[in-house]
């Protein structure tokens, strides 16, 4: 295709919420209930039969779901958990704020997961776990992690906020119970959206109980039910908590966006293809890898990284441009030990660091950014999209 300026904004993602979606928040409104209830329960069947999961218990967000998981595996001050920097920032905050201490890993500079041969390296007698994150939604390599884990008698939580629908040697992610817990996002710029909302994915039955009590006010039972006819007013809290129940507003969403997923992943599966080979001459960016068999990518994000020596230009400047020419762009992300709160933090604990530091999580951080991608793109936009970043790349 020929360069041609775009008139209109593209942004890197949006959310497709269509007509079912909407009748079905408005049966929700007309009902006279709105907040946690039966589409709530029905969401959460649902998201079970999905995942091949026999319990996931739905929340208000990722980062609180995760939050929950740490509290439930009981971190002590100065217990440490190894994941990746490579992260959105929850994925450490939820450790710091239960008093653990995130120990990092350097990624796979190929595929931008944790390598498994830096969490090897970071163990100490104070490692408890492993969160390792399956970014842009290519599955991590959970083999080799699961083999440290058994080996160390660490546990493992998969932060799958951007892998709904994503799978690894054939099962969903957390499918596997080598796994305690597995965390979901429905963030509107995710795979599939309830507004805002979080899951997690349990295996054993034990921390059902606590995990609804800890979404809720530490309250025993679920608050809707005691609104209906045969339910008790009484309730008992067991312990205090937060409030981060999942409404049935969220789950009217949820409902249908679980029923089109699989066929929201196969247009993102095109589009992210159809990226790779536009792009397979380019030698001022390195491409994003699409998955294998074992590795079964959702194609969350498209990212690249690009070559600022053969660019002309760094990812910021490029950025700026493609800005300019009215494509948008994501950063996914900047690694969480760049941010101010961070860099204090990791001054002051060098042994959460690697001697060597973090060379390929900066190396990528410096240079990633996400090209827009979601299921109503069109080729004709894909293609424009890529025509403007040749002409910005000629014009350098
Ligand atoms: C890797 C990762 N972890 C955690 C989260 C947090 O998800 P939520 O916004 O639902 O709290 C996100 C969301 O962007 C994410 O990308």
């Amino acid at each position: 295709m020929t360069y041609t300026r775009r008139e209109q904004f593209l942004p890197f993602t949006r959310p497709m919420v269509g007509a079912e979606e909407i009748a079905e928040i408005i049966d929700s409104i007309e009902s006279g209930w709105i907040t946690t209830g039966p589409k709530a329960a029905r969401f959460e069947d649902a998201l079970c039969e999905y995942n091949g999961v026999a319990h996931c218990l739905a929340m208000n967000s990722a980062t609180t779901a995760q939050e929950i998981t740490m509290q439930l595996l009981g971190l002590k001050p100065g217990d440490e958990v190894i994941t990746t920097a490579l992260t959105w920032v929850s994925t450490l905050s939820t450790v710091i704020l239960q008093g653990g201490v995130p120990v990092l890993a350097d990624i796979d500079p190929s595929t931008l997961n944790i390598d498994p041969a830096r969490i090897e390296a970071a163990i100490t007698p104070r490692t408890k776990g492993i969160i390792p994150v399956h970014l842009t939604g290519l599955p991590a390599p959970m083999e080799a992690i699961w083999k440290i884990a058994e080996a160390r008698g660490l546990w493992v939580v998969e932060d799958a906020a951007q892998a709904m629908g994503a799978h690894y040697r054939g099962r969903k992610i957390g499918a596997d119970p080598r796994s305690v817990f597995t965390v979901y996002s429905f963030h509107p710029n995710k795979n599939m959206t309830t507004g805002e909302g979080g899951a997690i994915v349990c295996h054993d039955e034990r921390h059902l109980e606590r995990i609804k009590r800890l979404r809720f006010h530490g309250i025993e039972r679920d608050a809707w039910k005691r609104f209906q006819k045969e339910g008790s007013p009484h309730f008992e809290v067991m312990e205090p908590a937060r409030k981060a129940n999942f409404m049935d507003l969220q789950a009217a969403m949820g409902l249908h966006q679980i029923k089109k997923l699989d066929g929201f992943n196969a247009r993102r599966k095109h589009l992210f293809l159809r990226y790779l080979e536009l792009m397979k001459d380019m030698e001022e960016v390195v491409l994003p890898v699409p998955g294998d068999a074992v590795h079964g990518h959702c194609h969350h994000l498209f990212v690249l990284r690009i070559r600022p020596e053969k660019a002309g230009m760094d990812r910021d400047t490029f950025v700026a441009r493609l800005k300019d020419e009215n494509i948008g762009t994501g950063i996914h992300y900047r690694p969480a030990h760049v941010h101010s709160f961070y860099r204090d933090y990791y001054a002051q604990r060098s042994h959460a660091l690697p001697k060597d530091g973090l060379p390929h999580t900066e190396w990528s951080g410096d240079r990633l950014l996400s090209l827009p991608l979601w299921p109503g793109l069109t080729e004709e936009d894909q293609d424009q999209v890529v025509a403007t970043i040749r002409h910005v790349l000629a014009g350098r």
